[in-house]
């Protein structure tokens, strides 16, 4: 029923362009397709009219003095980069050209919620016409004005610039710069569901780790978002203040912004491949455990998630890319099976790869695949009415067979070698983005396996 209404709208909205625009339509937005469909708008997070000043906000930088710490965390953090993130500026500028600037209150109310409440979002704006505070993204005042969460997605926070600064200590030393306030919602995942929870305009859940971990062991037993992504140690909040617990504002995901550079670079880097080498585990076993020459070799892959707090992955899921590379040689190096190879453009060999579609029909591959009215699939969200997902959910594992024909000449022992890989940017995205390649691989964890070989009974 739902995806009946979803698919009428989204014909309603008119989506009469290629499947895949061109790359060189990619451009500065200056004209406004679709003039006749109204801007979408919401009273509490995409309002017409300004609900707060841009100016009233302070910038990070007046934070440092005291706050040196969390000031240089936040730097090389993702939510300072929300607004200057080249991925996020080429979508928005492709959402701008298919659909005129309706939707560009929509994309900005999460990723810079002072300029779009603030009236800097008009339908066709430009990113180099914003003001600097606009430009900070997720600042530190879009979070630490927060009164409130109205609804668990979809920019669903009330700020308020007069109030206090909201924080999770309940005896703040009083300071000269700004008054304190102790409010417990900044240790609930409550606060981060007003913007990691993403709802389409016609209705269709894209992001959801929020609902994901409502369900998850980590949300039946009270571990919070903060718990993993904001780990607590003990500090100073100000220099030469009390000893207390502080909160890691690095926010480490699944990649590095570019923003960061040096050692700060190297540090995120390394934190984030151990957040992922810790998120799942991989099994290999091989049937019959002696492989016969000439017969057929099951092999047996079962990825399991350590996530506790949502699926792997997770968020912007429909982007990124996690796959099993398996191989199967044989003594001589022979290769006698693989999956989940990259094609020379460097994509897998699914339907976003350009050379071979269809070179890959045993690919193991978990995330969420976004199709359009047609059923083909998209990476564009406003053109979806529906999102296919093999993410795996906390705490569960998936399982196929790889089913390998054993030449007559092969060499034993066979070794079967499978790796669980991840990137945050597929080439294709890139590609469709009009962006120039560059895309970094991680490896999670790999397993080896050795079967011996068996001749043919006679
Ligand atoms: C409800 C809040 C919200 C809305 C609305 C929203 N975003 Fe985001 N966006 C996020 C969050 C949170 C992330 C980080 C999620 C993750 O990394 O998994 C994100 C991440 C992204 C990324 C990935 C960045 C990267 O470097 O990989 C892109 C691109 C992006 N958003 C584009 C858009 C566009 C275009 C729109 C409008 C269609 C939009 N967003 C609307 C909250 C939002
Ligand atoms: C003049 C110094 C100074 C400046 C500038 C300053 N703060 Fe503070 N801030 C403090 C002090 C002092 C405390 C209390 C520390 C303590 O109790 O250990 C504090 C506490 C906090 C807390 C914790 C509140 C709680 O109850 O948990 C937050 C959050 C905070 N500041 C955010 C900010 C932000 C955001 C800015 C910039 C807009 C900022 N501060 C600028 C001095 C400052
Ligand atoms: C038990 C620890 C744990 C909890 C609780 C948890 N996370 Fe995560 N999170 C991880 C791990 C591990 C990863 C990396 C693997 C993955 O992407 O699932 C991750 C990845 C992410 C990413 C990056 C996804 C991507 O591919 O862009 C986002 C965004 C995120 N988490 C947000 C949240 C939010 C919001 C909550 C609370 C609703 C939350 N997490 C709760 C452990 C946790
Ligand atoms: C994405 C939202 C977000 C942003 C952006 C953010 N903070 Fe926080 N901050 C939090 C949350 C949530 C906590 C409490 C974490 C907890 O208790 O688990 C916190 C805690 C704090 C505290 C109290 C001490 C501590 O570490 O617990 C200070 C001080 C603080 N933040 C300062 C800042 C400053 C300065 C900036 C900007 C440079 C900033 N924050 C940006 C969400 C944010
Ligand atoms: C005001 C909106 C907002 C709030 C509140 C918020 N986030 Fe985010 N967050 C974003 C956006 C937007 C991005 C993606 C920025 C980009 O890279 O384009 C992001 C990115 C992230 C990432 C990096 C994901 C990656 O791709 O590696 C993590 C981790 C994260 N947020 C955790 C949290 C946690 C934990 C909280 C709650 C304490 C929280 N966020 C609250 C908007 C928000």
């Amino acid at each position: 029923m739902r995806r009946a209404a979803a698919l009428l709208l989204a014909s309603a909205l008119g989506c009469q362009e290629p499947l895949d625009a061109p790359t060189d339509a990619v451009s500065a937005p200056d004209v406004l397709a679709d003039t006749a469909l109204a801007p979408v708008t919401d009273p509490l997070s995409m309002p017409t009219e300004p609900t707060l000043s841009p100016s009233a906000f302070k910038p990070a930088e007046q934070c440092a003095s005291c706050h040196a710490d969390h000031v240089a965390e936040w730097r090389g953090s993702h939510h300072a980069y929300a607004m200057i993130d080249p991925v996020f500026r080429a979508l928005v500028a492709v959402r701008q050209t298919h659909e005129g600037g309706r939707s560009d209150r929509f994309c900005l109310q999460c990723h810079s919620a002072v300029a779009t409440r603030g009236g800097e979002i008009e339908p066709g704006f430009r990113f180099e016409d914003l003001s600097p505070i606009a430009l900070e993204g997720v600042t530190c005042e879009a979070c630490h004005r927060v009164t409130s969460v109205d609804r668990p997605n979809n920019s669903g926070h009330r700020i308020d610039v007069g109030a206090p600064i909201g924080g999770p200590h309940a005896t703040p030393v009083a300071n000269d710069f700004h008054a304190s306030r102790h409010d417990p919602l900044f240790e609930q995942s409550e606060f981060c569901a007003g913007c990691h929870d993403v709802v389409e305009v016609i209705g269709l859940p894209l992001e959801r780790p929020y609902e994901e971990w409502l369900e998850s062991p980590a949300g039946a037993d009270g571990r919070t978002c903060q718990d993993c992504h904001m780990p607590a140690s003990l500090g100073r909040l100000v220099t030469g203040g009390p000893e207390r617990t502080r909160h890691s504002h690095r926010f480490v995901g699944v990649d590095v912004p570019a923003t960061a550079t040096g050692a700060a670079a190297e540090t995120l880097d390394a934190a984030v491949q151990a957040l992922l080498e810790g998120a799942a585990d991989l099994d290999v076993e091989a049937h019959p455990a002696a492989a016969r020459a000439g017969e057929r070799l099951d092999v047996v892959v079962t990825v399991t998630s350590r996530v506790e707090g949502h699926s792997l992955p997770t968020g912007s899921a429909f982007l990124r890319e996690l796959w099993v590379h398996a191989v199967v040689l044989d003594a001589e190096g022979r290769v006698i099976h693989e999956t989940g190879a990259l094609d020379e453009q460097g994509d897998l060999k699914g339907p976003f790869s350009e050379l071979d579609p269809y070179g890959d029909p045993s690919l193991m591959q978990f995330g969420a695949r976004l199709l359009d009215a047609t059923g083909t699939p998209t990476i564009f969200p406003w053109r979806a009415v529906e999102v296919a997902s093999t993410a795996i959910p906390a705490g569960h594992q998936r399982t196929q067979t790889l089913h390998v024909p054993v030449p007559l000449d092969a060499a034993g022992p066979l070794t079967v070698e499978a790796t669980l890989r991840f990137r945050a940017t597929p080439p294709h995205v890139l590609r469709a983005l009009g962006m120039p390649p560059g895309v970094t691989i991680r490896d999670l964890v790999s397993r080896s396996v050795s079967v011996p070989v068996s001749d043919v009974e006679p």
